[in-house]
């Protein structure tokens, strides 16, 4: 397995590409810009097979149509994400892309279709976690106490998962769960040190 990382733009934005280096299959997690990951397609001869949504914003979702002309992939989102998707996915749910098993975590917070993707030991948080910090929960469809409720069940996995998370606002690019119970705020809200 590869993964490629993008840093994309004004916001920050990370896109994240993984390739079953065997089969070359791959798929990409909230491509910002199409240009870029089809460059990375192209140079690596990777057959791109998902595209998978960690949310519905704007920023998270902006390269799909144009992938989807290019490379045929398939859009992948929550339930409850009112884009326009092929297939919806729901908490617990796995996807295969090659031998690569994709599992779903069904964070809502940030927002009410937000998902974490757990990938062998990499979890990629989407906008539900940054290094030690957390996704705003003032939007739309946004709820601080689901956050409350998504973290008790990210806090359920391995201290030694990696996390990548959806925008560089950390003071590095990515972290472990065990820092982030340590450092991030919303790891430890409400508790008494
Ligand atoms: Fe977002």
């Amino acid at each position: 397995m590869k993964l490629y990382r993008l840093l994309i733009g004004r916001l920050k934005n990370f896109t994240y590409i993984i390739a079953d280096e065997k089969t070359k299959e791959a798929f990409v997690i909230d491509p910002t810009d199409s240009k870029k990951v089809l460059d990375v397609i192209e140079k690596e001869k990777l057959i791109l097979k998902l595209i998978i949504n960690t949310h519905s914003h704007f920023d998270h979702i902006k390269g799909n149509e144009e992938l989807v002309k290019v490379a045929k992939a398939k859009i992948v989102a929550h339930e409850n994400s009112k884009i326009n998707c092929d297939i919806k996915v729901k908490d617990g749910d796995i996807l295969k892309v090659g031998n690569i098993e994709i599992k779903i975590i069904h964070t809502p917070g940030h927002t009410n279709d937000s998902i974490c993707l757990l990938i062998d030991d990499m979890l990629f948080t989407g906008d539900t976690i940054f290094v030690k910090s957390f996704g705003r929960t003032d939007l739309p469809t946004g709820s601080f106490n689901d956050l409350l409720n998504s973290i008790k069940k990210l806090e359920k996995l391995d201290d030694n998962i990696k996390i990548f998370p959806g925008h560089d606002y950390g003071d590095k690019d990515f972290s472990t769960l065990r820092e982030e119970k340590t450092f991030n705020p919303i790891f430890n809200y409400g508790s008494k040190k």
